[in-house]
């Protein structure tokens, strides 16, 4: 049975990856330094799949525990989902964000180098392209100056990983997420932001849920055809998968250059007073919002051309919009 690390395995996605990877009948070991979630994701996992990981608790900041790690651990591939990832704060905090976004990643390549490790996904994003020229976004297009810290360590990410391909005859892809939304059908995992959410689907199924007062939709003087901005919500389970199919591209050296990267959304565009429509449907529950001003850094549009992702991953989205929204909410309700 091929045993893969998953680093951030308790987070959002990462929990939802080892589920499917579980039902793919791998081993998986999580590392996870807790920064963001909470030790009760490891039970629930358990849970829904009947085999509890092994769980390390250890901050991939420090060289020392990663290179333990490895000493004790004989891995045939990695997802590497570890990062801090709140666009905001990256950008009030930039040398935390490296420190931990680009430091961990360095440490885990260098222990997959000097050990011939192989097979190595990482957790990337749409941010890379900033505003693309050209909607639906494909591979080809152009990645732009980042415009937060966050979607720097993405950019620096996965040129140091192309790098240590090249170098080091490493095999890896880097999935280039759009926007996760929803929960795992079971209502078991799903996405537990700390603090005030500062993506839209929590901010809303939490407004729905009588925590917060309102939503503010960040602004309604886009160029789109409501005024509000769009993205491609893709449903996580969705994504979680698309990470199975990545792994077994690479484990069936069926990967065609060292370094390859994929658009993972849902290849569909959604205004946030679209989504608002779809939650009050899905929710049968009215959205308190106003419209403020908007958002410093965010862009007009981004949704994803897939066209690749399914033919090379020979992976596609299954679920909707609605059923993505219908999660949340059902998520959300578990936790008041
Ligand atoms: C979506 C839309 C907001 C909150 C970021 C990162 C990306 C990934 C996902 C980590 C935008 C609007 C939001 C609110 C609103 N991050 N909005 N009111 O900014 O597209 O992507 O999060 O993995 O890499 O860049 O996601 O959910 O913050 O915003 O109107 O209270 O909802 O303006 O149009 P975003 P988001």
């Amino acid at each position: 049975m091929k045993k893969i690390l998953v680093t951030g395995g308790l987070g959002f996605i990462g929990s939802h990856t080892v589920v499917e990877l579980q039902h793919e009948g791998f081993e998986v070991i999580i590392i996870d330094d807790l920064s963001n979630t909470t030790i009760g994701v490891l039970d629930n996992i358990t849970e829904i799949t009947g085999k509890k990981p092994d769980f390390h608790q250890i901050d991939l900041r420090k060289k020392k525990e990663v290179t333990t790690f490895f000493d004790n651990n004989k891995i045939d591939g990695i997802i590497h989902f570890a990062a801090f990832k709140a666009v905001g704060e990256s950008v009030q905090n930039p040398l935390d964000y490296y420190e931990n976004n680009i430091g961990s990643l360095v440490y885990i390549l260098q222990e997959m180098r000097n050990r011939k490790l192989d097979n190595f996904i990482f957790s990337s994003s749409c941010t890379v392209y900033g505003q693309a020229d050209e909607l639906p976004i494909t591979e080809n297009a152009p990645v732009k100056k980042a415009e937060s810290t966050y979607g720097n360590t993405k950019q620096i990410g996965e040129e140091i990983i192309e790098e240590t391909c090249k170098a080091h005859h490493l095999n890896a892809i880097a999935l280039r997420y759009f926007n996760p939304i929803g929960a795992h059908d079971s209502i078991k995992i799903g996405e537990l932001p700390l603090g005030v959410p500062q993506n839209l689907i929590p901010f809303v199924t939490q407004t729905a849920a009588g925590i917060r007062k309102e939503l503010s939709v960040f602004g309604d003087d886009y160029p789109t055809p409501d005024g509000t901005a769009i993205r491609d919500y893709i449903h996580v389970v969705d994504l979680a998968k698309a990470h199975i199919a990545a792994l077994k591209r690479l484990l069936n050296k069926n990967n065609k250059q060292n370094f390859e990267f994929f658009n993972v959304g849902s290849g569909k565009g959604s205004s946030v007073l679209e989504v608002i429509k779809a939650f009050e449907k899905a929710s049968k529950k009215p959205l308190n919002y106003k419209i403020v001003g908007r958002r410093e850094g965010d862009i007009t549009a981004a949704f994803a051309d897939t066209t690749i992702a399914n033919k090379e991953l020979n992976w596609k989205t299954e679920k909707t919009l609605d059923e993505a929204l219908s999660s949340a909410w059902k998520w959300q309700l578990k936790q008041s």
